[in-house]
């Protein structure tokens, strides 16, 4: 078997190399090839025979795709010509976008901070009603998270103190889609990724900020070993399962009942920490999950 890892070629990120290295390397046991991949060395094609994918250098198609990127017009054109892609396109495209993966996570009864979605806004809006902002403010109560849909490592996440904080960052990003979110003021600075492979937790660690009210990594917080409780792990697979993923990071918050909630469902979560943490292979664990399922589903 033949498989591709895609990631962004654009991206200067040394981390998406890594993880698709790993997955060669953990299906050698397997007996299966992996080529890394840039998403733009393929060419998605269409014309009056149909979608195809070109690649830049290789002529033969891979029996199965790992997608590590979020080019979702290219994983979509993979799966139209017949190609497997993990995560499916569908749960890459419902976590692209925050606003979609709560809507998916509430659809499926799944606990998250109370969430509105700000109503649509056209570029340069000539004016703002601010009272349907305020309003929102007020439904939240302060401080409240302001999220841009698309973002990552914390950087489009933002805590907003009061109405005037409130007026100053709409001003700032009324033309990008956004959501409003209650804070979860129990863990400052602190959250838990659980990582799921198929319907089984591989993992977890816990992410402390002393500086932040974000537990990203990128943002320098620590990383421990974490031992899910049932409850988290329950969860966890649930999240998994609503968006579609094969494999999966969830960020659980803790509400004030002392509950988990899922602060975010991450269909590329990079695999570094939880080795360092716990020793527990990621790579190996989704070759494995992919092996099972192309034997178990051949013609799909
Ligand atoms: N509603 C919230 N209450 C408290 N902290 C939050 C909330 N939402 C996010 N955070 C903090 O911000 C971090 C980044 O938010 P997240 O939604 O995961 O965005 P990103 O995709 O950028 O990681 C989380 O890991 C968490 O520490
Ligand atoms: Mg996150």
């Amino acid at each position: 078997m033949l498989g591709w890892v895609i990631y962004n070629g654009h991206l200067n990120s040394k981390k998406f190399i890594e993880f698709g290295q790993w997955i060669k390397f953990a299906a050698q046991t397997h007996k299966i090839d992996i080529e890394l991949v840039k998403n733009n060395d393929c060419y998605s094609v269409m014309d009056l025979d149909g979608p195809v994918v070109l690649h830049s250098y290789f002529s033969e198609l891979p029996d199965f795709v790992v997608f590590l990127d979020k080019d979702i017009a290219l994983a979509k054109q993979f799966q139209s010509i017949g190609v497997r892609v993990f995560n499916s396109p569908e749960a890459i495209d419902v976590c692209d976008n925050k606003i979609t993966m709560y809507q998916r996570l509430s659809e499926q009864n799944i606990a998250i901070p109370k969430t509105i979605i700000a109503p649509k806004t056209f570029f340069k809006p000539q004016n703002i009603e601010w009272k349907s902002f305020i309003r929102i403010g007020s439904i939240l109560n302060y401080p409240l998270i302001i999220k841009e849909a698309y973002g990552s490592y914390g950087d489009q996440v933002y805590l907003i103190q009061d109405e005037k904080e409130l007026k100053k960052k709409i001003e700032e990003l009324v033309h990008i889609p956004l959501l409003f979110q209650e804070y979860i003021s129990e863990n400052i600075g602190k959250d838990r990724r659980i990582y799921v492979v198929g319907d089984k937790v591989i993992g977890a660690i816990e992410r402390i900020s002393e500086k932040d009210f974000r537990a990203n990594v990128e943002l320098g917080s620590t990383v421990t070993a974490h031992v899910p409780s049932e409850k988290e792990i329950e969860l966890s697979i649930r999240a998994t399962k609503a968006v579609g993923a094969s494999f999966a990071g969830i960020d659980l918050l803790t509400n004030e009942k002392g509950e988990p909630i899922v602060c975010e469902v991450n269909t590329n979560a990079h695999i570094k920490n939880i080795y360092d943490c716990t020793g527990e292979n990621v790579a190996e664990h989704l070759i494995s999950f992919i092996v099972n399922d192309i034997e178990k589903n051949p013609k799909n």
